[in-house]
């Protein structure tokens, strides 16, 4: 391969998420292993009578996963205990601090075992105004904070068009607290493992007002089954123990970046986000004469 053909499919990888070395030796993993030789006479018929089709790719895939996950002293959690330790955790909790402690804490969920750290919560959360994102990527797994890389510059830069701030009023989490490989949608199981967590970390914050930020989040914590783009924009309600809080539905600012013309959904969406904010005294009116 040329080194400029080398060189531009690392940049592809890199977009595309992939940008962990997971181990010191390259591993071509289209290459399937060599065939056992054939053996001669009855042993080598019994052998090959028992073995599946298929069956170098079974353990070409078992090798990998072995490699993979690093050895654990007990075996992890089936997936139904993993969200009950982790409902049963989260409702300890009786403080933010309490609750990141809880997280960090929790075994359940496999994307915390490629994950350099766990990633809570930025921001303000006595000001009243929760954003929810999807997951961290690269530039949040790195730095333990949410919205970090190119998308929380622009989500910050959207939060300043409508006076808000995570230094003064704002709080932004996500639904998955480790990133998950290549940046890929977390899956339903892990999601379920996380939204104990996510549920108790909204009442825990007591928002006034909650904006979820993209199709992933709106599916996990409104169970949002159509697209974004059509729902987009849209108020709801959720319920925090006796009361309801209006959430809104809006686009994930890393759409934005690969779809800039739909900036103008986003603006839209953030006005109505500022009247509802401004109708609740959360943020001061615009029309205002100082
Ligand atoms: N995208 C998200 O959904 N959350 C982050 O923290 C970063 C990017």
């Amino acid at each position: 391969m040329q080194d400029k053909d080398a060189l531009s499919t690392l940049t592809w990888l890199l977009d595309a998420g992939a940008d962990e070395a997971m181990g010191e030796e390259p591993v071509n993993r289209l290459k399937a292993p060599m065939p056992h030789p054939p053996l001669e006479g009855p042993e080598g018929r019994a052998r090959a009578q028992a073995r599946p089709v298929g069956s170098q790719f079974v353990s070409a895939a078992s090798k990998f996963r072995e490699r993979e996950q690093p050895p654990s002293p007990t075996p992890p959690p089936s997936d139904n205990d993993a969200i009950g330790t982790a409902q049963r955790s989260a409702a300890a909790a009786s403080s933010l601090a309490d609750l990141k402690a809880a997280l960090e804490a929790f075994e359940g969920c496999g994307l915390k075992r490629g994950a350099t750290t766990t990633v809570f919560a930025d921001g303000t959360p006595t000001g009243g105004i929760m954003f929810i994102g999807e997951a961290p990527g690269r530039d949040e797994d790195r730095a333990g904070k949410p919205f970090v890389g190119r998308a929380g510059q622009l989500l910050d830069r959207m939060l300043a068009s409508i006076g808000l701030s995570r230094q003064t009023n704002t709080y932004i989490t996500n639904v998955m607290a480790w990133r998950p490989p290549d940046n890929r949608d977390p899956t339903p199981e892990e999601g379920a493992m996380c939204l104990p967590f996510l549920r108790r970390h909204i009442e825990l914050a007591d928002p006034k007002v909650i904006v979820l930020l993209g199709a992933v989040a709106a599916r996990h914590v409104v169970g949002l089954s159509e697209g974004i783009m059509r729902s987009r924009g849209r108020w709801m309600d959720y319920r925090i123990g006796e009361q309801t809080v209006p959430l809104l539905l809006t686009l994930h600012p890393a759409y934005l970046l690969r779809q800039p013309a739909h900036k103008k959904l986003a603006w839209r969406d953030l006005q109505s986000l500022a009247a509802r904010l401004e109708s609740l005294n959360l943020l001061e009116r615009r029309d205002a004469v100082s």
